[in-house]
């Protein structure tokens, strides 16, 4: 599926195929385009987030429940809220953030890298998060690659991404995506992996999978009838 940005230049090169009165719809449509997505960001911010964030620290909690006082590094972390909420419940020892894009308020210290080398020697962390992080990444096997170089020799790296089934599936999870990503800035490439490219993916990194979580529960209603639970996972690699 093509990504937004070459569907907002179509409709750009339509606006300006109208000649001069074109400066005055664009400038309207700017003005609609940044409305719309400053309601969408509030409404997400008040009704998505905390759900989200609270159902995946429990998520992470239950999955990492063996590591005793981590070192925690959250990488493409966003503001931080799930892996101060993780390190808290946790008794984390430290907690770090790494993102290509690093937000004006975050809850936790946060670093700014390249998406590709991560700022860290090896074996430093207990517990990697990547909370739907790979979708977004222009190199994501790169990326599980480095999660695990980084990991301690018991530590662990948890997952939570989507599973693509198609088309219709592709659309739901490209909508959700605009929905909790574009009021922020965040790149959405609208590419959903298939059980078969995780696999690959997870076979390249380094790492073995160890335990998954499907199908998992994030949104509430309605919002799930569109991010449906099928198209939810969680997962956790080991070296
Ligand atoms: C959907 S947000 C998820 C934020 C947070 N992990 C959470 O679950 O709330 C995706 C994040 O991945 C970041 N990102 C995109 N490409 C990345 C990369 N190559 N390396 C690290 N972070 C990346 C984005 O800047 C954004 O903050």
């Amino acid at each position: 599926m093509s990504p937004p940005r070459l569907e907002a230049s179509i409709v750009l090169g339509i606006v300006r195929s109208l000649g001069p009165a074109s400066a005055k719809v664009l400038s309207h449509l700017r003005m609609a385009n940044k409305l719309a997505t400053d309601l969408l960001g509030r409404f997400h911010e008040r009704t998505i987030h905390p759900t989200r964030v609270r159902v995946l620290t429990d998520l992470v909690v239950n999955l990492a429940r063996s590591a005793v006082a981590p070192a925690i590094l959250d990488i493409g972390c966003g503001d931080g809220s799930l892996a101060r909420a993780t390190a808290a419940r946790l008794g984390a020892g430290e907690v770090r953030g790494v993102d290509v894009k690093v937000r004006q308020q975050t809850q936790i210290p946060v670093e700014c890298y390249d998406g590709r080398t991560l700022p860290f020697p090896s074996d430093r962390f207990d517990l990697v998060i990547l909370s739907d992080v790979l979708h977004h990444a222009a190199e994501p096997g790169q990326i599980l690659r480095e999660a695990v170089r980084v990991l301690r020799p018991e530590g662990l790296v948890v997952v939570k991404d989507h599973f693509a089934f198609g088309p219709w599936s592709h659309l739901m999870l490209l909508a959700m995506d605009l929905v909790g990503n574009a009021p922020r800035g965040v790149l959405v490439r609208g590419r959903y992996f298939s059980g078969p490219e995780w696999i690959a993916l997870v076979a390249a990194s380094g790492g073995r999978a160890t335990q998954l979580v499907w199908p998992l529960k994030v949104h509430q209603f309605p919002w799930h009838l569109l991010a449906r639970n099928k198209y939810q996972f969680a997962m956790t690699l080991k070296r």
